[in-house]
């Protein structure tokens, strides 16, 4: 392996020679995968994400873009934002750009295969030609999965969601080639959730109510024709809904600064997107009026999520969320889900990467470890977001308080180890993971 070719990289993240063998796949795989040359991944994939509009009254441009993406009868789905009186307010703001609307509020966190369908047959019903999708993750998700349902239908195509859900094994790349591009179905994203980065990216996580995993849905073109982001929207989130989406946005920047794709592309947004989460958080979740603080949070949502989105991808917080929220009622909410595995995972992770967990602890201004060895950094560092995680008032990180799994945790783990060993999450952790690790760092979070 020709080092030179990591010249870009510091020190922390070179790999050594030959010891990056891309876990689960076959020899076969990796052949056609990866240049063998190289054993961690090679290539660098610099995403896309959605064209954005950010700032204070964006909400306004919904209509001239649902317009200038050739929409003129719009499903909006929502999960319904109750008493907010936002979703009345993106119709109205259709309607002045003459676009018509007919509403979808049956979405729920974590959003179900059931509840796609749903959203897709009121689409078809209405003869809507777009979606705009209105809330958080799981609003712009199921219009992701509603646009991939119309265009398996107008195009005579008779696979299901489930046919495009993006595992290890088999490898997604193997799969990818066959999936359609669903650009030509407009979406505008109009996000009031300061976490999932959803409204940029084309990758839609569904649950898949029978066999209680996610589907990771991932199609060409599936990305939001524009995403909006306005703090407007973003403030009439509850204080507690509003901490756990700021854990999800702080875990994204985690993941992707710790994990083995981090790059200097991610590692730029994501520093500063997890320096602006850090110093603005506690003072938006206490005063959600605080229109500077809340303004700051959007923007670090917008920067730690670019730095997932784009190149560094998540890891095992993610893969341990991801299994919580598909499993049992189905209703642990992403943020919490990622604010319960956050510390946990991250003190089992940090032997892997210690140095990048220091930078993270120095990018959120604790001068005091800068000569310190990484080792000790990195504690300190999971210590202080430990700190914020409990001053946004997540401190209840048990699993005990989910009565669907306690009554059979031996079940729920075991399932979880499982199928979380195939999600997709898991490919990019920095720390290499067997189904034993994910049961234990399961059975740890049962006190
Ligand atoms: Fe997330």
């Amino acid at each position: 392996m020709a080092k030179e070719q990591f010249a870009t990289c510091p020190e922390w993240c070179m790999p050594s020679e030959g010891t990056w063998v891309p876990y689960d796949l076959t020899r076969d795989d990796m052949k056609k995968t990866f240049n063998e040359d190289i054993r961690q991944f090679p290539l660098t994939y610099i995403g896309q994400v959605s064209p954005s509009i950010v700032g204070w009254s964006a909400y306004k441009q919904a209509g001239v873009e649902a317009k200038s993406n050739s929409m003129t009868h719009a499903l909006i789905t929502t999960t319904g934002l109750s008493s907010t009186g936002i979703v009345e307010e993106i119709q109205a703001v259709l309607k002045e750009a003459d676009v018509e609307s007919t509403v979808f509020d049956g979405i729920t966190t974590n959003p179900k295969d059931h509840e796609c369908e749903a959203a897709y047959a009121v689409y078809k019903e209405a003869g809507c030609d777009g979606v705009v999708s209105v809330g958080g993750g799981s609003s712009h998700d199921s219009g992701k999965a509603v646009r991939l349902q119309a265009w398996l239908e107008q195009n005579g195509d008779d696979r299901k969601l489930r046919d495009f859900a993006c595992n290890l094994n088999p490898h997604y790349t193997t799969k990818m080639p066959t999936f359609p591009d669903i650009s030509g179905i407009p979406q505008v994203a109009v996000n009031a959730s300061t976490g999932t980065g959803a409204q940029f990216t084309s990758t839609a996580v569904i649950n898949d109510t029978e066999l209680q995993y996610k589907l990771v849905v991932v199609v060409p073109g599936g990305l939001p024709s524009v995403a909006i982001d306005d703090p407007l929207l973003h403030r009439t989130q509850p204080p507690h809904v509003l901490a756990g989406a700021g854990m999800d946005a702080i875990v994204h920047a985690l993941e992707s600064l710790t994990g083995r794709l981090n790059c200097p592309v991610a590692r730029s947004q994501s520093l500063m997107g997890i320096q602006y989460m850090a110093n603005n958080l506690r003072e938006a979740v206490g005063n959600p009026q605080n229109h500077q603080a809340m303004e700051n949070v959007v923007w670090g949502m917008v920067l730690c999520s670019y730095g997932f989105l784009k190149v560094g991808a998540v890891g095992v917080i993610h893969t341990l969320a991801h299994m919580l929220g598909a499993m049992g009622d189905g209703m642990a909410h992403h943020g919490l889900a990622n604010a319960i595995f956050m510390i946990p995972v991250s003190r089992w992770n940090m032997i892997a990467n210690p140095q990048a967990y220091k930078d993270v602890g120095l990018a959120i201004g604790m001068e005091d470890i800068r000569y310190q060895m990484p080792i000790h950094a990195a504690e300190a560092t999971i210590d202080e977001l430990e700190k914020l995680r409990n001053d946004v008032g997540i401190t209840n990180c048990s699993l005990k308080q989910f009565d669907w799994f306690m009554e059979k945790p031996d079940d729920y783990i075991e399932h979880a180890a499982i199928w979380g060993y195939n999600d997709f999450t898991r490919e990019a952790n920095n720390r290499q993971t067997s189904p034993q690790d994910l049961k234990d760092l399961l059975y740890a979070q049962i006190y």
